[in-house]
């Protein structure tokens, strides 16, 4: 799997100060055998644990270290070094080089390279485990979530300096499996576009209140030409994300794959399998709510062939099934980045009310919206929707509504519960 991922792609590795850097030339042998291309950019700090010899002979290219090198900038501009890798991998990621990345500053190679590349980043996080437990440390962490940076490890455990607990780099097989989960989605990260002054940026119910949305269908390969899909349009997410960013909120909405465009101010993830939205949706943690509106397939194929299946005359090919992870019960029970407000969405075509009352506990979520999906209704893919809302004690079902009206009417429902503190 690992292999087939990073044949023929380039990793660019920011190896920052820290004992941990001796296991980046363990990550930068096995990126190698994986078949991946792999540049170095080396901090002054990190070139006292590890030399630019050793990483030169293991990659087989020459070691940045620069910012102002004459030669380097002629050979590649230190611009075109951020860009030319289908990745950027930072490891060990010091309490400095997050700080630095988190603040926009650029006053060495590795910090510009982070500012200046539009490819995705992943941080493999290494330090004392009181630096990694400061605020300050965990707001950055926090600020590069919100800025798309993936993250990999810490590990907790014993520390080079004697203490114990979190602070250790993840193991070099750790990173290089991120790399590849990395790889296997989109690498060009969209400009969050949040960021940009809204109309209703800092004011409204929910200023300052992250909101998380999953929409859309999931799509699980079967071949790299053929996959299992349903008829989500994602039409009900996205319009609760619209509604989450009128109330004020920052919102993060993890799609699946639809043909709808980005709501303006809304940060969009877009993924394919239910693999990679559970992943987008850990690495968009913490949220102050959260809300489960995507139909993820609950089963994946489970050797997904790594060529096109033909149709050779031979036994017709069994399609063998495996159980994707259940990202909402998972949320829901998480031991300790779970959001105030976990909200799923039920598609049923019978007995509405009583399965999703069945499920709100079996998930483990505080609401759980219902909706009738019978063809007769035309929900799935429409405009419209009727929806029973479902908490532990009531069942409050809204007046037929467009999709947009029914996600203005429970958004404003939401935010009045996480204003109350429910
Ligand atoms: O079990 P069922 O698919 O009916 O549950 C629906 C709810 O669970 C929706 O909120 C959906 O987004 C969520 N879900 C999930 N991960 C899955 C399956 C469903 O988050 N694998």
């Amino acid at each position: 799997m690992a292999q087939s991922v990073l044949q023929g792609r380039s990793v660019l590795l920011v190896i920052g100060g820290g004992i941990a850097a001796y296991k980046s030339a363990e990550l930068v042998r096995l990126i190698r055998k994986a078949g991946g291309d792999v540049r170095v950019i080396l901090t002054r700090a990190g070139s006292q644990f590890v030399t630019p010899l050793t990483l030169a002979s293991l990659t087989g290219n020459k070691v940045q270290e620069d910012l102002f090198s004459l030669t380097d900038e002629v050979e590649m501009g230190h611009i075109e070094l951020s860009r030319a890798a289908d990745l950027v991998v930072v490891a060990p990621a010091t309490a400095d080089l997050m700080a630095k990345a988190a603040n926009g500053l650029a006053n060495d190679l590795a910090s510009t390279t982070l500012l200046a590349t539009d490819k995705r980043i992943l941080m493999a996080p290494a330090m004392n485990v009181r630096m990694w437990l400061h605020p300050a440390t965990q707001r950055n962490l926090a600020r590069l979530k919100q800025d798309g940076v993936r993250f990999v490890g810490p590990d907790a455990g014993e520390m080079a300096c004697g203490e114990f607990g979190p602070g250790r780099m993840a193991e070099p097989a750790a990173i290089l499996e991120a790399i590849s989960a990395a790889l296997a989605g989109s690498t060009v990260i969209p400009m969050p576009d949040w960021q940009a002054p809204a109309a209703s940026a800092g004011t409204g119910p929910l200023a300052g209140r992250h909101v998380l949305i999953t929409a859309g269908p999931t799509h699980e390969p079967i071949d790299p030409v053929r996959y299992i899909a349903n008829r989500s349009s994602g039409k009900q997410g996205y319009a609760l994300a619209e509604a989450a960013r009128a109330l004020g909120a920052r919102v993060t909405l993890v799609s699946g794959p639809v043909t709808l465009p980005d709501p303006a101010g809304v940060h969009v993830v877009r993924v394919e399998t239910a693999r990679q939205m559970d992943e987008a949706v850990e690495q968009a943690l913490p949220a102050d709510i959260a809300i489960f509106a995507a139909a993820v397939a609950d089963w994946r194929v489970q050797d997904e062939a790594g060529q096109k299946l033909k149709k050779d005359g031979k036994a017709i090919p069994p399609l063998l099934l495996t159980e994707n992870p259940d990202i909402l019960a998972r949320i829901a029970r998480h031991p300790n980045r779970r959001p105030a407000l976990v909200i799923g969405f039920a598609a049923e075509t019978e007995k509405v009310v009583d399965h999703a009352r069945a499920k709100r506990l079996r998930k483990g979520c505080d609401i759980i919206v219902a909706n009738d999906v019978s063809p007769a209704g035309g929900v799935m893919g429409g405009d419209r929707n009727i929806v029973h809302v479902i908490d532990g004690q009531d069942v409050v079902t809204l007046p037929e509504m467009t999709k947009t009206e029914v996600a203005a009417a429970l958004m404003q429902r939401f935010a009045g519960l996480a204003r109350s503190g429910t």
